[in-house]
C-alpha cells in the first residue's frame, strides 16, 4: 500500500500555511473555477464524488448540503466543526496549522454552492497557537480578495469568522456547537428540526468536519473519477489516518480508504520494540476496539461496521501488553463523566457511577456484581440518552468485556497497577544532578 499525500502533500514546506505557499500549490484555483460554476452543479460534484464526513458519523456531504432549501429567502450558513476533542482524535489541527488556506478555500467554495454569505470556523479554545493561525490565514484571504465583498467581481460575498471555543467536548456535538457560537451555554437540541433547515440563528445551515471541508478544493479543481480512484464503492477517496499510542513512529498517515490497519501499522513503524499488540481503537475513543486478529480489516465505513466497531475519526489508537485495558476503559469513563453536558439523566447519572465503579475495580476492591451492574448501566444509557456523547460513554466497556473480560473480574481481588506495572509501559529519563 502507498501514501497518497493529497492534504499532506506539502505539510514539510517551510511556508506551507502561508497564502504564497498554498498558491504555489494550485491554491485558489479550484475557487476561481468554483465562482464559475452553477452553485447546483457543485453540490451535484460532491454527490458524486461519495465524500462522507470525516467528523465521525460518515454522513454523504453531498447528500447533507442538498437539504439546505434553495430560495427560501433567509441567510444561509456554513459552520466548521473544528472542535477536535476526542480521545485519539488528532488530525483537524495538525491540518489546520500545516495548511490552514485547504480548509479557507474549502469554505469559500462550501459556502458559495449552499448559497451562504456567512461562515464560521468553530475551533476548540485549547489551542490558541492554531486559532491565530486560522485567523492570520483568515487575514491573508480577505487581504488578496479571496474573502469579502463581490470577491473577484463575481458577485459573490463571503465573511469568514474564527470562533474561539471555551474547551468543552460536548460543544463539537453540532447542535451543542451553534448553541455555543449563538453565546449560549453548548448543550444539543432536539433534532428535528436538523440543522440544513434551521440550525444558526434558526436559519439553514451546514456543519461539516475540517477534514471534510479541506477535501473540496481539491475534488473542485480534478473531479469525481480522480476522487473514485482511491477507496471503495461504499467509501471513496483518501483519510487522514492519525496513528497515536504505542507504535513507533506515532503520526499522520494519509492513505486511501480500503487501506489495512495491519498497512497503517507498517507505516507506523510497528509496535514499539520488543512488544506486541494488544488492542486497538479505529477512531476516537467512542467506537468499539479491536484486536490482533481484526489487522487484516480494510479501514472502510462499512468494513469497520461488519465487524460491530466504527471507523469514526479514523485516528487508531494503539495499545501494546503492558496497557491494563481496565484502566483504559476507566480513564475513558472519567472523561465521558466530565464532559457529559447534565442535560439528560442516563448519561448524567450513569457516566457517574460507571465511573465510580470502574475506579473501584481498578484499586482491586470490585464486587462481582460490578460487572452486571455496569453492563446494565451502559444498556439504560445506550440508545436512551439526548445525544451521541451518551451512546460514546456506553460503547468501551462492553467492547472491552467481549476480549478481556478476566481483566475486568481480576479487579475483583487485584490492583490493576499490580496486574501492569505503569513503570513496565513508560520510558523514563534520568533526571540530572
Ligand atoms: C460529543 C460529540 C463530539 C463531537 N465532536 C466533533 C468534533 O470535534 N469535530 C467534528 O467534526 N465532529 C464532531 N462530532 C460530530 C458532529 O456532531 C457532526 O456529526 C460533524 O461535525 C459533521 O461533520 P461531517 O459531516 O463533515 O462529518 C461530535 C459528536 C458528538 C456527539
Ligand atoms: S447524552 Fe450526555 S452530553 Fe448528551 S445531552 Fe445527555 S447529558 Fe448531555
Amino acid at each position: 500500500m502507498v501514501l497518497t499525500p493529497i492534504l499532506t502533500a506539502h505539510w514539510d514546506e517551510a511556508d506551507s500555511y502561508t497564502l504564497a505557499g498554498y498558491k504555489r500549490h494550485h491554491g485558489y484555483v479550484a475557487f476561481a473555477k468554483a465562482l464559475k460554476t452553477d452553485p447546483d452543479a457543485i453540490i451535484q460534484t460532491v454527490k458524486d464524488t461519495g465524500l462522507r464526513g470525516r467528523g465521525g458519523a460518515g454522513f454523504p456531504t453531498g447528500m447533507k448540503w442538498g437539504f439546505v432549501p434553495q430560495n427560501d429567502g433567509k441567510p444561509h450558513y456554513l459552520v466548521v466543526n473544528a472542535d477536535e476533542s476526542e480521545p485519539g482524535a488528532c488530525k483537524d489541527i495538525p491540518l489546520m496549522l500545516a495548511n490552514p488556506h485547504s480548509l479557507i478555500e474549502g469554505v469559500a467554495i462550501a459556502s458559495y454552492a449552499i448559497r451562504a454569505n456567512h461562515a464560521f470556523i468553530y475551533i476548540r479554545g485549547e489551542v490558541p497557537h492554531v486559532i491565530r493561525r486560522v485567523r492570520h490565514a483568515v487575514d491573508e484571504a480577505y487581504r488578496a480578495g479571496l474573502l469579502g465583498e463581490n470577491i473577484q467581481g463575481s458577485g459573490f460575498d463571503l465573511d469568514v469568522v474564527v470562533h474561539a471555543g471555551a474547551g468543552a467536548y460536548i460543544c463539537g456535538e453540532e447542535t451543542a456547537l451553534l448553541d455555543s457560537l449563538e453565546g449560549r451555554r453548548g448543550q444539543p437540541r432536539l433534532k428535528p428540526p436538523f440543522p440544513a433547515v434551521a440550525g444558526l440563528y434558526a436559519s439553514p445551515t451546514v456543519i461539516n468536519n475540517v477534514e471534510t471541508i479541506a477535501n473540496i478544493p481539491y475534488i473542485m479543481r480534478n473531479g469525481v473519477d480522480w476522487f473514485r480512484q482511491w477507496g471503495t464503492e461504499k467509501s471513496p477517496g483518501f483519510k487522514l489516518f492519525a496513528v497515536s499510542g504505542h507504535v513507533q513512529r506515532p503520526g499522520i498517515y494519509e492513505a486511501a480508504l480500503g487501506t489495512t490497519f495491519r498497512e497503517l501499522l507498517e507505516h507506523a513503524g510497528g509496535i514499539r520494540k520488543g512488544r506486541k499488540l494488544k488492542f486497538w481503537v479505529p477512531g476516537g475513543s467512542s467506537v468499539p476496539m479491536l484486536t490482533e486478529e481484526h489487522l487484516d480489516l480494510p479501514m472502510t465505513y462499512e468494513d469497520m461496521a461488519a465487524a460491530g466497531t466504527m471507523l469514526g475519526t479514523g485516528t487508531p489508537m494503539v495499545f501494546d501488553e503492558t496497557t491494563s485495558v481496565l484502566k483504559a476503559v476507566s480513564r475513558w469513563l472519567q472523561f465521558y463523566k466530565h464532559e457529559s453536558c447534565g442535560k439528560c439523566t442516563p448519561c448524567r447519572e450513569g457516566t457517574y457511577w460507571i465511573s465510580d465503579l470502574l475506579k473501584r475495580l481498578e484499586k482491586g476492591e470490585g464486587k462481582m456484581e460490578d460487572l452486571g451492574t455496569i453492563e446494565d448501566l451502559c444498556r439504560q444509557i445506550s440508545g436512551r440518552s439526548f445525544c451521541a456523547l451518551g451512546d460514546a460513554a456506553a460503547t468501551p466497556f462492553p467492547a472491552a468485556m467481549k476480549f478481556f473480560r478476566d481483566e475486568f473480574e481480576a479487579g475483583i481481588s487485584t490492583p490493576a497497577d499490580q496486574a501492569f506495572n505503569p513503570l513496565s509501559s513508560t520510558v523514563f529519563v534520568k533526571a540530572k544532578g
